[in-house]
């Protein structure tokens, strides 16, 4: 039987701006999926790539009086460099203006002509250049009397000329129909009722070229060379220009296995054009949609848009990998980037960049729990037992929970929620480090020493290769995060790099055995001192308070008055009764005959609680399992659908499940939330 396929696309970003966090951060997740995806044995291709075309790469080559192809090759080669130093896999890199993408988008056109969904029509309406997209009245606001698109805050463009036009307007009910499909097209599920809600609102026929007297930066109409193919007919076509163009893909064989296996991951700003106009288009051509469509959320920096007018907002990932590496004297700063952006936010919904939350991450589960665990393991192996930690002799309870534990990983890398996986990773982490403090080998060692008389301790041999065990594991389940950090765990606790290309449910044994490397703190503590001077370098200056009203010398200073309570408010001991607390989640199920309902098994350390809880919209069930919830744990219980449910996980949103309280941080189950 031939391996699952899996291939996954990242938008190909605009050459108007170098890579930023934004673009690092969908290019990164991508790169950890498709990492993953080759460890658990899949057909893996991963596509990211370059759109050159348009009038906004038109203008920005023009200010800056450089000829077009040579700003792009020089911005494409910036792309290449960085996506290198982030150790972006990518099987390949498609770029809008090479000559296999021209020949594929012509293709497209063609395939599209001739199922009669291209005609001549006037246009007569407005552009915005920032979005590269058509603007209608409901899209526009009024800015001292003149349209201005509410994305970029600049003026909409009039055009009124001869267009070719696609009739989008027929496939709305195939859109609708696709929407639907098991699995799910559009995921999250929350986005999709937002795009099928577009699509019934009506679909308007799209307007798919330019006259090339205004933009001639494109490719040019089959047969009519004076118009210019709209750019993102254009850029959408670059999915299918690497398997062969679309008649390689309408052809079958493994362009078209691959093309089914496909799934774009975007944000929330393209999700119409993905997830609208492409299947539209692929289905006039013709062509089977993609596997489908995943859409996450929009990074602000310390609150802000990341734009280009605020320079303080582009945060360039390798500057601060940079820094970090020289104020530590190491070379994780990369990855800790790429774990961060995996780790802290959750695929799907919106996230804040802060750098005080990033060195957090660093300190905290980087060196406390991840580096702790490797340095004081390979530390006391290389101190009692010679550096030898033999195989575990310890039965085939080790194996079994160690492939639970990667099954319940690998369940939330299949389902695109990355900062799960890592959350159920460092679970591990934390339990075997609890592990070592329960254990104390340090007075084991004692102990058996006297007993022993310097012979090789089986009880402290046993202790370590589950320790070593375990960070194996783990080294093998965040490769796809932090691949180099992977490889030099495994070198530490003498385990052959290739353990991190695999996925721990292939391992034969708990732990085989192996001689221990140097201990190398892999990531070495940032003095209070280096912290501050970096924060320093990365945050500007505040902007200046606003003026506060001045007070005349001889009145006292007024002191802060206190706030007025709002109405309804609670004092503190009616909030003391409400006892809310963290719990894990174990298990997960759908509860039948209802869309809303989930029935959840909650662990609360010292007893288990069933919670019925109205998320079953929001979440699959099995994306759920493994994670730490917020539980009010004194409520009532009711009854819910014949099953009784003792108190309820929190949530927002309100009419609407949007997303689920967490902590920030792993904590064991129980503990109290105050
Ligand atoms: N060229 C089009 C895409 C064509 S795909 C056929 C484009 N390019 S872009 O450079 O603007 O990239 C947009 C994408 O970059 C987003 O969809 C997202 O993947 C990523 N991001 C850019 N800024 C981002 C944030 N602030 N936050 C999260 N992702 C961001 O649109």
């Amino acid at each position: 039987m031939s391996a699952p396929r899996f291939y996954i696309t990242t938008p190909i970003y605009y050459v108007n701006a170098t890579p930023h966090l934004g673009t690092f951060y969908t290019t990164v997740v991508a790169d950890a999926l498709a990492r993953f995806h080759r460890a658990t044995g899949d057909d893996t291709f991963f596509l990211t790539g370059l759109d050159e075309h348009g009038q906004k790469i038109e203008r920005i080559a023009a200010e800056r009086g450089v000829a077009l192809q040579d700003y792009c090759d020089a911005i494409a080669a910036q792309f290449q460099e960085t996506w290198k130093r982030a150790e972006i896999s990518n099987d390949d890199f498609v770029r809008t203006t090479s000559p296999r993408h021209k020949k594929a988008v012509a293709e497209m056109w063609a395939r599209m002509e001739k199922a009669s969904d291209i005609y001549q029509a006037e246009y007569d309406g407005m552009y915005c250049v920032g979005c590269e997209d058509w603007k209608s009245e409901d899209d526009i606001i009024i800015v001292d009397g003149e349209k201005v698109c509410p994305i970029h805050q600049r003026p909409v463009e009039r055009v009124k000329e001869k267009n070719y036009f696609f009739r989008l307007s027929k496939y709305a009910d195939y859109l609708l129909e696709l929407y639907e499909q098991p699995g799910g097209f559009i995921r999250p599920e929350s986005r999709k009722n937002e795009v099928a809600s577009f699509v019934r609102g009506g679909l308007r026929d799209l307007s798919i070229s330019r006259m090339k007297k205004s933009v001639s930066w494109g490719i040019p109409v089959p047969g009519d060379p004076g118009h210019t193919i709209y750019v993102w007919i254009d850029a959408l076509t670059n999915y299918l220009t690497v398997l062969g163009g679309p008649n390689a893909v309408a052809a079958g064989g493994e362009a078209a296995e691959r093309w089914a296996a496909c799934t774009h991951l975007i944000a929330k700003d393209i999700l119409r054009f993905h997830a609208v106009y492409w299947p539209a288009m692929l289905k006039s051509a013709g062509l089977p949609p993609p596997r489908g469509v995943f859409c996450h959320g929009y990074l602000t920096v310390k609150g802000q848009k990341i734009s280009k007018s605020m320079p303080a907002t582009r945060v360039d990932p390798l500057t601060i990998a940079g820094d970090l590496d020289a104020a530590v004297g190491t070379d994780v700063g990369i990855e800790l980037m790429r774990y961060f952006v995996l780790r802290e936010y959750s695929l799907g919904g919106d996230g804040d960049f802060t750098y005080e939350s990033l060195l957090q991450r660093y300190e905290s589960d980087l060196g406390n729990d991840l580096g702790n665990l490797l340095n004081r393991t390979v530390n006391m192996a290389q101190q009692f037992l010679g550096g030898q930690v033999d195989a575990w002799a310890g039965g085939s309870e080790g194996l079994g929970a160690l492939h639970d534990e990667a099954a319940l990983v690998r369940a939330h890398f299949e389902t695109f929620t990355p900062s799960q996986a890592l959350d159920q990773i460092w679970y591990s982490v934390r339990s075997a480090n609890r592990f070592i403090d329960a254990k104390k080998p340090w007075v084991v060692a004692k102990q058996e020493a006297q007993a022993n008389q310097g012979g090789r301790s089986a009880a402290l041999n046993e202790i370590l290769a589950r320790c070593c065990g375990w960070l194996r594991a783990i080294a093998s389940m965040i490769a796809p995060a932090m691949p180099e950090v992977a490889k030099k765990i495994l070198r530490q606790i003498g385990r052959p790099e290739s353990d991190a290309s695999e996925w721990p449910s292939a391992f034969t044994e708990f732990w085989p055995g192996g001689t221990m490397g140097k201990p190398e703190p892999l990531f070495p503590r940032l003095e209070p001192e280096r912290k501050a001077a970096l924060i320093a370098k990365w945050l500007p200056p505040e902007a200046p308070p606003a003026a506060a009203p001045a007070v005349a010398a001889d009145k006292p200073a007024p002191s802060p008055a206190t706030p007025a309570a709002p109405r309804d408010a609670i004092d503190i001991a009616d909030f003391a009764k409400i006892d809310l607390r963290a719990a894990r989640i174990l298990t997960c199920e759908r509860v039948p005959k209802t869309d809303k309902l989930l029935k959840l098994t909650l662990d609360l350390g010292a007893e288990q609680r069933t919670v019925v809880s109205g998320i079953a919209g929001a979440y699959a069930p099995e994306a759920l399992v493994g994670r730490t919830v917020v539980y009010l744990a004194n409520l009532k219980p009711a009854k819910l659908r014949g099953v009784v449910s003792q108190g309820m996980i929190l949530a927002a949103g309100d009419a609407e499940v949007l997303a689920l309280a967490a902590l920030d941080r792993d904590v064991p189950p129980g503990t109290k939330i105050r």
